[in-house]
């Protein structure tokens, strides 16, 4: 074959693979409301950035006649490229070939790009758009499967990995994103689920719609698998380099540093009045993130699961930082079973990645309640203990309003070793409320008097006026310091500044045993 002959096969070749499963399934794709493949690639990665490998890779299948049905690339498009100049690796399925279904070679594709991923200390972004295992390969597309699901328990905690979940990805399949650290899902087109409706059906009776069962909603409300509900591709795909920017390359590695900003000025000129009189009053704890930090960088993680929690990213002087604060407006910022996982979960990538910790902290204790006792509250909100007590990257503790019980101590009090924490003037530290203390400690004393209300209030507002405070904490130097909200920004840029070098161990084991 002439030279110019091998050119040209090289770019058909090429164009084939481009092409996969052929112009009447992408138009298929389209109708759907989803992007292809390489079109999601394209708005995720910078500009002219990607370079893909396997792309001449085909399945090794003849079975049901596969063997007559050869796409170049199987149903998968891997590589890597940049996002805001940084390095990625990505794979992305290909539903118009074989319904992006994963066969032993699809599998091998996706485990090159994540083993070089981790060789090479980069995040790796996975797409997924699939019918699950190829069914005609049977067991390889299984053991396919199980070979992508141990290098996401490798990787974890090694390089950031995030998925993107925008087509169906059922059965066995969601046990990959589910390894993953952050899960983004697309409102209608996509969906999870371990068995679907049709089974549902068969086993529950239960009627429902994949969309209801395990839509974006049902996912980023209900079950918390979702972090993040985005209404279609491209603004899913925006949003992935968005959370990019806040996280660094790898386990290594610190997030580099952007331009400071001042804060909302709005919000940090109210700070020192955001905090209601009244014990009982809520106010948006999201305003005093806003007040504190660089404008705008609030990037919230979970936003509609467990909202009583609130966590994310945010720039604090231009240095990317995690938050957690209890949210005072959603159950009075108590911490329930399902906040307490997500808070852990959060904070635990935080530790791994060098993400330092900032808490706000206004919280009345753990919900009661048999719900709640017998859905486990002791072994999930010891989640959130355990995940504070082990992270070692600096951690800062700010009490705003109500630090009560065991959730005092539970959020990054400084026995767990917080390195700066600090109250505002209207914070109440103590075992409990004022009203259960003293239905408790004076209880005798109350029934003896002839106006037991009178008594109660009195007794209320003494042991308010005694231990509702920050200064009996302070006084031990269990907090730092007492300072005013719109102090608060400047102290702990300061304080973490003095942090930056920060080192601290966990004893040698081979891994912890986080309670379960
Ligand atoms: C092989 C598959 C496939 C699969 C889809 N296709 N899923 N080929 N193996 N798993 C092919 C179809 O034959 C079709 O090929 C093309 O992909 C598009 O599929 P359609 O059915 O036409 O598309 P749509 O109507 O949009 O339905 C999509 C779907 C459906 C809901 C995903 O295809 C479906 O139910 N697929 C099977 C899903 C499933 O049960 N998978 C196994 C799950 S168990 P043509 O040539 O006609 O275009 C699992 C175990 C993992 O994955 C275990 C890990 C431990």
């Amino acid at each position: 074959m002439a030279s110019e002959d091998k050119i040209e096969q090289l770019k058909k070749l090429r164009e084939e693979s481009r092409l996969g499963g052929g112009i009447e399934r992408i138009e298929k794709q389209h109708e759907k409301g989803k992007l292809t493949a390489r079109e999601r690639i394209d708005l995720l990665l910078d500009k002219d950035s990607f370079e893909e490998i396997d792309a001449f890779v085909t399945h090794r299948s003849s079975a049901f006649g596969l063997d007559k049905k050869m796409i170049p690339g199987d149903g998968v498009v891997t590589g890597y490229g940049k996002i805001n100049g940084r390095p990625v690796y990505l794979f992305s399925q290909d539903f118009t070939v074989f319904g992006g279904s994963l066969s032993e070679t699809h599998a091998e594709k996706i485990c090159k790009v994540m083993d070089l991923a981790m060789k090479n200390g980069v995040p790796v972004i996975g797409l997924n758009d699939s019918g699950g295992a190829r069914i005609q390969e049977g067991v390889s597309s299984l053991g396919g499967y199980a070979e992508v699901f141990w290098r996401n328990s490798m990787a974890s905690g090694v390089v950031p990995q995030i998925s993107a979940v925008m087509g169906p990805c059922a059965g066995g399949a969601v046990y990959s994103p589910a390894l993953t650290d952050f899960v983004f899902m697309v409102r209608n087109t996509s969906y999870m689920f371990v068995t679907g409706p049709n089974v549902v059906k068969t086993v529950t009776h239960e009627v429902v719609t994949s969309e209801d069962l395990g839509g974006a909603s049902a996912h980023s409300i209900k079950s918390g698998v979702a972090h993040f509900a985005e209404e279609n591709d491209a603004v899913c795909l925006q949003q992935i380099r968005k959370l990019l920017d806040y996280i660094p390359q790898n386990c290594e590695e610190r997030v580099p540093a952007k331009s400071p900003k001042e804060p909302d000025a709005a919000k940090a000129e109210k700070l020192d009045e955001i905090v209601p009189e009244s014990p009982n009053k809520p106010y948006d704890i999201k305003d005093v993130i806003g007040g504190i930090m660089d404008k705008d960088s609030f990037y919230e993680v979970h936003e509609h699961y467990a909202d009583n929690i609130v966590v994310g990213f945010a720039h604090l002087d231009g240095r990317s930082v995690g938050v957690v604060a209890n949210q005072p407006l959603s159950l009075a910022g108590v911490l329930d079973i399902d906040a307490s996982v997500k808070g852990a979960r959060f904070v635990r990538f935080c530790d791994a990645f060098n993400i330092p910790l900032v808490v706000f902290e206004d919280v009345p204790g753990f919900l009661p309640g048999t719900d709640q006792e017998w859905g486990g509250i002791i072994k999930h909100g010891a989640k959130l203990l355990y995940a504070f007590c082990e992270a070692t990257v600096p951690k800062m503790t700010v009490i705003t309003r109500k630090a009560y019980g065991g959730a005092y101590d539970v959020m990054n009090s400084k026995h767990i070793r917080a390195d700066y924490n600090v109250a505002w003037p209207t914070a109440e530290i103590a075992v409990m409320g004022p009203k259960g203390a003293v239905e408790i400690i004076f209880r005798k004393e109350i029934e003896k008097t002839d106006d037991q209300e009178a008594k109660q209030k009195e007794l209320e507002e003494r042991y308010r006026s005694e231990f509702a405070n920050p200064y009996l904490a302070a006084a031990r130097g269990f907090i730092d310091d007492v300072i005013l909200p719109s102090e608060t920004r400047q102290k702990l840029i300061r304080a973490f500044e003095l942090c930056q070098n920060k080192v601290d161990r966990v004893p040698k084991k081979k891994h912890d045993n986080l309670p379960l």
